[in-house]
């Protein structure tokens, strides 16, 4: 059986101002005291990462950021770079979310440099992959997920893998209230763990943890967790409700990473 620590990230976007994220931040530290199985992850924005920080110190939850900066330093006016992230106390970044690529135009070799200055400054990384809707209708999302995790993952060293978790979010399911069914979304994590696997070794594909995201919600979480290959969740709108998101990281500490 793999030996993989379930992990529900709550990605809070451009969403609330400071004294709420530090309210919805301690609701999130309280829940996830009861929930000791589960790697609880939040990427607030950056301004208040701070704020955020102090609220979550002495809990278990984990502190993110959702982007940051190829360069480590330097005249690179509104940027902030991976380390800042790790100086205000951060421990993981967001590489690639779809609202980056597609909403902004990151493409892969700009998400492989992020990915790397993130791993550089000593942060864990969480890779979003995922297809579009017109990718998919094309029988194309295969295709998509392997190519991405190939060109993303570009000079990673194996050792490295360790520091890394995927996130499958399919770009149509993301605030759309559409989910991937829980079968097509187990055969994407399982190919996109066969990639990893054909890249660098079984047993590091096997350690990899695989999220999925895109509109998990109460509702749907268990069924999507349950799936082999499926360690838990990366979640957008749910995560802006301490209750909601409370009910998702129980969902991963019930139904992930058994086989
Ligand atoms: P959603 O967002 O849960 O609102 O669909 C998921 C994400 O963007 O990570």
């Amino acid at each position: 059986m793999p030996d993989r620590t379930p992990c529900v990230g709550g990605n809070w976007k451009m969403n609330t101002r400071a004294a709420d994220a530090g309210a919805l931040a301690k609701s999130v530290a309280d829940g996830a005291a009861s929930v000791p199985g589960v790697e609880v992850i939040l990427f607030p924005p950056a301004i208040y990462l701070q704020e955020v920080a102090g609220t979550l110190s002495g809990s278990s939850v984990a502190l993110g950021g959702q982007d940051a900066s190829e360069q480590s330093d330097g005249a690179w006016t509104g940027q902030i770079s991976a380390g800042m992230l790790r100086d205000v106390g951060c421990t993981h970044l967001l590489v690639g979310h779809s609202e980056r690529r597609h909403g902004l135009g990151e493409q892969d070799a700009l998400l492989n440099a992020k990915l790397h200055a993130g791993l550089e400054a000593g942060l864990d990384v969480m890779l979003c992959i995922g297809e579009t809707l017109q990718e998919r209708q094309a029988d194309r999302t295969a295709d998509v997920v392997v190519e991405q995790v190939q060109a993303d993952l570009a000079n990673v060293p194996m050792e490295a893998l360790s520091s890394l978790t995927i996130a499958y979010e399919p770009v149509w399911a993301i605030g759309t209230g559409l989910t991937a069914s829980p079968e097509d979304a187990q055969a994407v994590h399982a190919l996109v763990r066969q990639t990893v696997g054909s890249l660098y070794d079984g047993t590091s594909a096997s350690a990899m943890r695989i999220l999925y995201g895109g509109s998990v919600k109460p509702g749907n979480a268990a069924d999507l967790f349950a799936q082999a290959d499926i360690d838990g969740g990366l979640i957008g709108g749910a995560s802006l409700d301490a209750e909601q998101f409370q009910a998702i990281v129980e969902a991963a500490g019930q139904s992930c990473c058994r086989s």
